[in-house]
């Protein structure tokens, strides 16, 4: 038995901050924007939108997609850093925004990379026959925990979802055929959201230091990205007896345009196989990889058959590659 992806779908609130509208935010410019990342423009929830409600609209496109019914899921599994609250868990709003009464439902914190970890606990349910259909869901609404007065940070992130529909099949030549993650405690203070914790609860002197927002080390994270990117995306082709050439097409992270070219320049892939939605979708961290999965999936980039490689970079650190045969 294996775990297949059956369908896609995503869902990114309507307001749109530009690189222009940044500008009178922070001293900044288009053109350093532009350049330093490849983001044009971001999406941004609405005041009381929360992060259930994108991963709910997300989760109903994909099921859409299907024609597969709330009823007939059985785990639904959210990665987010941004959940609705602290306690219960966001896939437990979006079970009940559903009436997915028949399902389980849980989060994942891994950052930039948690939309694979979930999808790797939803390969291993679906191998141990735990489970048959699971919605994995990256869900995030970063514009919450990004400082505003800080232009190392506040141009990168923005809010969205994505899902993807896992299912069991028992064609040996489809579905996700190898996943590994990494990740380094050592490297925690890179980038972090201090408050609230039980390290530091949430207090005035919280608010006042801004430790309620992400702080990143954006240039010594930059430096780790490309090796570590191509050192596990490597390790996962060779694995099954692959290399990149034998790839038709790489969903990456978007963390930052120079990186994923700087790994498909590595790689030596062509443009024409990378997947590129930064400029639309800045950095949407869980859920950014399913965002330019479901673009790519829309879009006609991707056909049955095709060889997949997924790839994460993230907070701090994790990182993770996946191989799926579409
Ligand atoms: N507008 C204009 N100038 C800016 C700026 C902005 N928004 N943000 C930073 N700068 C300035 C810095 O102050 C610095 O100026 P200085 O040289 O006068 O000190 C200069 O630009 C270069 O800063 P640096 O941080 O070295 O830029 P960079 O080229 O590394 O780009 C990031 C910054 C954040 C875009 C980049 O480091 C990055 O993408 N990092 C990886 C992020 C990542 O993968 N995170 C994990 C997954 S989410």
């Amino acid at each position: 038995m294996k775990a297949k992806i059956v369908s896609t779908g995503s869902y990114l609130p309507e307001k749109i901050l530009t690189n222009k509208d940044l500008e009178k935010m922070v001293d900044t410019n288009d053109e350093w924007i532009t350049q330093r990342t490849g983001i044009k423009i971001r999406h941004i929830a609405q005041d009381g939108e929360v992060t259930s409600d994108l991963a709910y609209k997300a989760a109903l496109d994909a099921l859409n997609s299907a024609n597969v019914s709330p009823e007939e899921i059985d785990v639904i599994i959210v990665a987010t850093v941004t959940p609705d609250q602290l306690l219960p868990a966001t896939a437990l709003f979006v079970q009940e925004k559903l009436g997915a009464k028949n399902a389980f439902g849980f989060d994942i914190n891994a950052a930039c990379s948690g939309f694979m970890y979930a999808l790797s606990v939803a390969d291993a349910y679906i191998r141990s026959n735990m489970a048959k259909k699971i919605l994995v869901i990256g869900a995030e609404i970063l514009s919450r925990i990004t400082d505003y007065q800080d232009r190392s940070t506040c141009v990168i992130f923005a809010d969205g979802a994505a899902c993807v529909l896992v299912e069991a099949t028992e064609n040996d030549d489809e579905g996700i055929l190898g996943l590994r993650l990494r990740s380094d405690g050592h490297y925690t203070d890179l980038m972090e959201v201090p408050s609230p914790g039980s390290h530091k609860p949430c207090s005035k002197e919280a608010i006042e230091n801004r430790d309620i927002y992400i702080k990143m080390k954006g240039n010594e994270t930059f430096k780790m990205s490309i090796r570590s990117i191509l050192e596990v995306s490597e390790d996962v082709l060779n694995s099954l007896d692959l290399s990149f050439k034998d790839i038709d097409l790489m969903v990456s992270h978007q963390a930052n345009r120079r990186i994923i070219e700087g790994v498909a320049k590595r790689a030596k892939l062509p443009e024409e196989k990378t997947i590129i939605t930064i400029d639309k979708h800045a950095n949407t961290a869980a859920a950014s990889i399913p965002l330019a999965l479901d673009w790519a999936n829309k879009n006609g980039k991707i056909k049955k058959g095709d060889l997949i490689l997924l790839n994460s970079f993230g907070a701090s650190l994790t990182w993770s590659a996946g191989v799926i045969r579409w």
